[in-house]
């Protein structure tokens, strides 16, 4: 039997049995396409609710994607570990190539009548000016002594968010509604990116502890993290989800536009548990309360070999490989 001596030996365990080889899995972007010429905006069969709630995604990703890769190319020069940093590269291209997809993805919503360009000032605005290179867009803030320190605090904010990323995409790639209901493209669109979001999901938290000082600095600062990320990622959501509905041609999700977000959860609750479109937001509770645990880390999240299985049946992922080979 291995004998664990350290948190890494025990990671290597870990990994070695999620059967992914020597336990040192490469991080890589997949150049994938996607052609939405086909596709209708309400892609999930008789089920516009959950159509919209995961359209919103569309709207949130590019913005924070774009974010993710300013501020971990920021962090690269204070990795002093190798392999992390080939984890951090990895990550930037995946993110990258997420946040384009994405964006072709809003192209097409656009084509089909939704305008969503104040949504993504306002997103924009909040990420560059309250979480920009300036501590909360104070401009007095910024100096040297601040300048690692409020880089850490936003390696922290991605690690946060990357635990609801982390834990939708193994709710994604254990989904089989999307199969049975779905647009063929969006399905893959989602199950790729979802499955890529979790062979990523270590990297941030690994990251963020990197540069943490202490462990509990670490403990704690991410606790706190989470109680400004959760409210942020629920409202903002929400907000995409209200964009769109607002503009769709059925009456009754019009009215969706104007409901308080507790009617909004709600219904995704229902709708969840009626159909398995949609997460529930029981779950999002759930596997929010699980970051509390001192012991928490991502890999205990998801599975490595169901996503990399996933992503080598994938239609983008192979014609992407293909193209490659040529
Ligand atoms: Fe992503
Ligand atoms: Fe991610």
């Amino acid at each position: 039997m291995q004998s664990v001596k350290s948190f890494r030996d025990w990671k290597f365990i870990m990994l070695k049995n999620a059967n992914i080889g020597n336990g040192r899995h490469a991080i890589k972007g997949r150049d994938v396409q996607f052609d939405f010429s086909d596709t209708n905006p309400h892609w999930l069969k008789d089920d516009p609710f959950s159509s919209h709630f995961v359209n919103s995604f569309h709207l949130v990703l590019p913005p924070g994607e774009r974010y993710f890769c300013r501020v971990f190319a920021q962090a690269l020069p204070l990795i002093t570990d190798n392999e992390l940093r080939e984890d951090v590269k990895g990550f930037i291209h995946q993110e990258a190539i997420h946040s384009r997809q994405h964006t072709s993805a809003q192209i097409y919503l656009e084509s089909n009548g939704y305008n969503y360009e104040h949504f993504n000032s306002k997103l924009d605005w909040v990420l560059e000016q309250v979480f920009g290179d300036s501590p909360f867009g104070m401009n007095y803030l910024k100096n040297r002594y601040t300048k690692d320190i409020w880089l850490t605090c936003r390696v922290g904010f991605i690690a946060t968010m990357e635990h609801f990323t982390g834990f939708l995409g193994q709710w994604g790639l254990d989904n089989e509604s999307w199969d049975k209901n779905g647009d063929a493209t969006i399905v893959d669109l989602f199950k790729w990116h979802l499955a890529e979001e979790v062979e990523h999901r270590t990297v941030a938290f690994d990251l963020f502890e990197h540069l943490c000082t202490t462990k509990l600095g670490f403990y704690v600062s991410r606790q706190a993290q989470m109680v400004v990320v959760a409210p942020l990622f629920i409202h903002f959501i929400f907000d995409a989800f209200r964009v769109l509905v607002k503009q769709d041609e059925d009456r009754s999700m019009q009215k969706l536009g104007a409901k308080h977000i507790l009617h909004l959860l709600a219904e995704l609750e229902k709708v969840g548990k009626r159909t398995q479109n949609v997460p529930t937001f029981s779950f999002f509770v759930r596997e929010t309360l699980r970051w509390v645990n001192p012991f928490f880390h991502p890999l205990h999240e998801g599975d490595t070999q169901q996503a990399l299985d996933y992503l080598a049946q994938s239609p983008a992922a192979i014609a992407a490989a293909d193209s490659c080979m040529k």
